[in-house]
């Protein structure tokens, strides 16, 4: 029901925007729809998480509508957005937090960001600040999970504002396709306001920089009329500031914001001349990195664009990137925007797609356990409380432990999870005949199915199982001396005219007479 529900959303949505076809923007404890300064529309986060609590900030927000409120989660330890019916390719996701107080503890959590299964940021929060993170990257499945999972006993974890945006399939596309990009900085150099939706139909985030000694922000005079062809489309509003270095023989050194331990990178910088030259001006510079030379010498085109890329680079704090002219230059250095991203580890191909299937059957068949979403083995150690997995690449899942969990009905059909090892289903309330595939799950070796309301008999492929330790106690109306039910039965008849037990026996004969008795009573009275 709530897959049906968030299609709708994701439809509707769909309509209102009018860039990318994939536009979802989730403001999280929120129940409100609404559009904000930036033409952007934001719903509340009702169809696309369960559980959690809504909290509104405390400390004032000058920040924006967004950050009001969030979602905390104090139960499980991993929480999932889910995000469905998604248009496959390449997708931004960026995921926003504010603390504000929210619980007057002045205690800003840290906790774990994850999506699709993958490990994606520790998020610090912040007393002060709002903090984002990014991610880019070409989607396996046809939706998108966000987790938030909890890394510290006494910090809950939670989240602010959830965001997708659809990018272009030709975008971004010198990392191999099967590997993420985090994003570190985003720099629209000189300008001195965040660039977003609409001026990036992307609706990436474009921040100003600390202008520092060294660097002269500048304007450009360029209108780019004709538009622009680049690959990864940077915005023309980011290409009308630039900065240059102060001196046209002065080096113009950039801060990079690598980490700090060594990792992978991918570095595009934009450069755009900001001026009609006369005949005796020009600007040639190169890039260095490490004071070493590491690219031609290159002159920026006016109302055009110059991107440069570099890509998995191993790069750390050490690392230093500088624009140097060339001694015949006539006019300084000059950067208009940068994106730095850290590549991160191959993406995973998720769970093994027949178990996803066969917890789904459960979850359909089970209410209480709809509040598990997100990929269910990975990323390890952040399984599903109720299940255990293998440490496969594609992780099958080896047990369900769903003991006293409160289940009632008929058990439906996971016999697609053919590497389950455990069923462990004690002290539940389920009812019907003990299903026959249980008995044909080829690695299963423990099987707890006491404390139920099973009934019928053993089916056959059950009953003459070896090397399975099978509990079937405390079912009163399963019958397990019975002739093995046939194999094709799924709704047998309760009870069976046989029982094992005298007491039972007893009981019965004790019961029948005293109904006979009652209808006819009725039947005298009428
Ligand atoms: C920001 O820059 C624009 C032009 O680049 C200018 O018109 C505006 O006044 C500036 N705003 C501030 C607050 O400096
Ligand atoms: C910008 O430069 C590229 C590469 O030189 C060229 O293919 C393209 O036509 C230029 N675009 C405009 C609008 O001049
Ligand atoms: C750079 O040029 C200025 C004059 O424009 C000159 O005074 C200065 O010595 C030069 N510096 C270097 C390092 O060449
Ligand atoms: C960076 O340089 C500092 C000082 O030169 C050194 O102590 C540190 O180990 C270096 N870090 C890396 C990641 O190379
Ligand atoms: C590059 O040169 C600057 C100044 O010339 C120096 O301070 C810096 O340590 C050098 N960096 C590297 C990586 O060699
Ligand atoms: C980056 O380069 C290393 C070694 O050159 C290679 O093993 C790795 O697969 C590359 N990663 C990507 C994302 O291309
Ligand atoms: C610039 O430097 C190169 C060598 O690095 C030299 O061959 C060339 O003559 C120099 N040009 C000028 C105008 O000084
Ligand atoms: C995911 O599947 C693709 C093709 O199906 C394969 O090339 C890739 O190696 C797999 N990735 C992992 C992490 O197993
Ligand atoms: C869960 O699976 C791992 C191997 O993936 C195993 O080492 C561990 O013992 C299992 N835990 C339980 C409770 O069965
Ligand atoms: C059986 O499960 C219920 C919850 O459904 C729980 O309250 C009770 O303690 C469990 N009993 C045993 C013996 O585990
Ligand atoms: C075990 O049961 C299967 C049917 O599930 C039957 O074909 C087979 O003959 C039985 N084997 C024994 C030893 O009873
Ligand atoms: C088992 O299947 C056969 C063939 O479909 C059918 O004739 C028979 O009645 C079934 N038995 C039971 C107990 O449902």
């Amino acid at each position: 029901m709530a897959a049906h529900l968030l299609s709708y959303l994701l439809l509707a949505l769909c309509t209102l925007s009018v860039s990318a076809d994939v536009s979802v923007s989730i403001d999280c404890g929120s129940s409100d729809s609404y559009k904000d300064d930036n033409l952007i529309v934001w719903t509340g986060d009702d169809g696309y998480v369960q559980g959690g609590e809504s909290h509104s900030v405390q400390s004032s927000n000058s920040i924006s509508r967004v950050m009001d409120t969030l979602r905390v989660f104090t139960t499980q330890k991993k929480n999932c957005y889910h995000i469905d019916s998604v248009r496959q390719g390449r997708v931004l996701v960026r995921a926003s937090f504010y603390y504000g107080n929210y619980d007057g503890k002045s205690s800003p959590p840290t906790f774990d960001l994850q999506f699709d299964g993958n490990h994606w940021a520790t998020v610090q929060t912040s007393s002060t600040v709002y903090v984002y993170h990014e991610v880019t990257y070409v989607m396996k499945k046809d939706s998108i999970s966000v987790c938030v999972a909890q890394t510290n006993p006494a910090q809950f974890p939670f989240i602010s504002a959830l965001e997708v945006r659809g990018l272009e399939s030709y975008m971004y596309v010198n990392v191999d396709d099967n590997y993420p990009l985090f994003l570190r900085r985003r720099v629209a150099f000189g300008s001195n306001a965040t660039i977003r939706f609409p001026d990036d139909p992307y609706d990436r985030l474009w921040t100003p920089e600390v202008i520092s000694g060294g660097m002269i922000p500048v304007r450009s005079s360029a209108l780019f009329s004709k538009g622009l062809t680049l690959a990864d489309q940077p915005p023309p509003a980011v290409l009308k500031n630039a900065v240059t270095a102060i001196t046209p023989n002065s080096t113009l050194q950039l801060s990079m914001g690598f980490p700090l331990v060594p990792a992978p990178v991918y570095v595009n910088g934009y450069f755009s001349e900001v001026a009609v030259l006369g005949p005796n001006q020009n600007r040639y510079f190169s890039i260095f990195k490490n004071n070493q030379s590491f690219s031609q010498p290159f002159s920026p085109p006016y109302e055009n664009c110059t991107e440069l890329y570099t890509s998995n680079l191993t790069a750390s704090v050490n690392t230093t990137f500088s624009l140097v002219p060339t001694n015949f230059t006539t006019l300084p250095p000059l950067i208009n925007a940068m994106e730095i991203f850290v590549i991160g580890d191959e993406l995973t191909n998720g769970t093994n797609d027949q178990d996803v299937k066969g917890l789904a059957s459960l979850q359909k068949a089970f209410g209480v356990l709809q509040g598990w979403s997100g990929d269910p083995c990975l990323p390890a150690p952040y399984t599903w409380d109720w299940i255990n997995c293998s440490t496969d690449p594609v992780p099958r899942v080896t047990a369900l432990f769903l003991g006293s969990f409160g289940l009632s009905g008929i058990l439906p059909d996971f016999s697609t999870m053919d590497a389950l090892q455990i069923i462990d289903l004690h002290n539940n309330s389920l009812q019907g005949p003990i299903p026959d595939f249980l008995g044909t799950l080829p690695q299963l070796k423990t099987l707890n199915l006491a404390n139920n309301q099973f009934n019928g008999s053993m089916p056959a492929s059950l009953s003459n199982k070896t090397g399975l330790n099978i509990v079937v106690t405390g079912n009163p109306n399963l019958c397990t001396s019975c002739p093995a039910s046939p194999k094709n039965s799924t709704q047998s008849s309760s009870g069976c005219s046989k029982k094992d037990s005298n007491i039972l026996a007893i009981m019965f004969g004790a019961i029948i007479p005293s109904f006979i008795m009652l209808q006819y009573l009725w039947e005298t009275l009428l």
